[in-house]
């Protein structure tokens, strides 16, 4: 497959880290020194499944592919507002194609995830073109009075138009059970048989430091499997593309890889955490900025609940 349309949304309302502090017990200065993080894109009034929609009509009309030549859906999302139908059979009406559709939760390694599925479907079911839409809204399911936890998140969508090619050189899905890490638990319609408390509602529970060192570890083991296996050296990697969810992460990867800083981009600072969002909304806003060549090595890596993690290597070619 490779990736020939990039789009992007986000909310229309910023935070900035002066703004938590005035409905929080922290500061500018320990989000940026902790985290990077100076403002994100929050949902106010808006619906998710409006930013699924808008970026993927961008990717598509970046793409120049009729709708009606999309043979698959694939929307990456932790949770939204709709538990049934999925957001990908919503997407598809709106953006007029008509195909199979199916959400994963491969929380925030949902795009890779996505992106290895589809390298499968293209083969398995000869695919024309492939929608991957991922849409997050983690800032809905943190609890506000948590500091540790709902300074780090932000809301969006990124998505991309793939096509038939060999451009996807190398990926590896990796999961560890593991839900003590990071977890959100929602209640659902209490059935009249209950008598435990085993149907509870539970917003983000997450050990930040845990989920940092697991973080660290699996991103470099699963970037130099992907280069070995593809036999590319570290350093011919144009863009490492890492789950933008904390700078000091991003950092102690670039720094125990022995790389230059400028080929890890970060947009953390701006949007802070938007899960399985955050790897093609930076996509998006490079390849229209014109940074990303044919011919570029982009290596994507990214980690979330689960514990799962993923990367892939990529030939940048339209
Ligand atoms: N403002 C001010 N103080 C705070 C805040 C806040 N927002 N949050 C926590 N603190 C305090 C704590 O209470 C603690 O105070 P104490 O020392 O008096 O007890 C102190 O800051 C230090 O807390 P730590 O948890 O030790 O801080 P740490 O340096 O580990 O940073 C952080 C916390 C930012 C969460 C870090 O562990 C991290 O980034 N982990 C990775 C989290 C992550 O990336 N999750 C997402 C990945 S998966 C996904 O995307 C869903």
């Amino acid at each position: 497959m490779k990736i020939i349309g990039t789009g992007s949304a986000v909310p229309e309302h910023i935070v900035d880290n002066n703004m938590l502090s005035q409905i929080l017990d922290t500061s500018d200065e320990w989000i940026t020194t902790r985290t990077g993080i100076q403002r994100r894109h929050i949902m106010s009034n808006e619906y998710l499944i409006d930013l699924a929609i808008e970026a993927s009509r961008n990717a598509i009309a970046m793409s120049g592919v009729n709708p009606k030549e999309i043979d698959f859906i694939i929307c990456s999302n932790v949770a939204s507002n709709y538990v049934t139908p999925a957001l990908s059979t919503i997407v598809e009406g709106a953006v007029g194609c008509e195909c199979p559709c199916i959400d994963l939760n491969g929380a925030c390694a949902g795009f890779i995830y996505a992106l290895d599925y589809a390298d499968a479907y293209f083969v398995s079911r000869g695919a024309r073109n492939i929608l991957v839409v991922c849409a997050e809204e983690p800032t809905r399911f943190v609890n506000w009075k948590q500091r540790e936890n709902c300074v780090l998140f932000g809301d969006g969508a990124g998505a991309v138009v793939l096509t038939r090619g060999n451009n996807l050189l190398a990926s590896r899905l990796r999961s560890i059970s593991n839900k003590e890490v990071i977890t959100y638990r929602r209640r659902l319609e209490r059935t009249p048989y209950e008598t435990e408390g085993v149907n509870v509602d539970e917003p983000l529970i997450m050990n930040g430091r845990e989920v940092f060192r697991m973080a660290v570890t699996a991103s470099q083991q699963d970037l130099m499997h992907v280069l070995e296996h593809a036999g590319v050296a570290p350093q011919d990697v144009k863009y490492y593309m890492l789950h933008q969810a904390n700078q000091r992460i991003i950092d102690s990867i670039q720094e125990h890889m022995h790389l230059p800083q400028k080929k890890f981009p970060s947009i953390i600072a701006e949007y802070g955490n938007t899960s399985s969002a955050s790897i093609p909304i930076m996509m998006d806003l490079m390849n229209r900025k014109g940074e990303l060549h044919d011919g570029d090595l982009i290596a994507l890596s990214a980690f979330g609940a689960g514990f799962v993690s993923a990367a892939a290597l990529l030939r940048w070619a339209k």
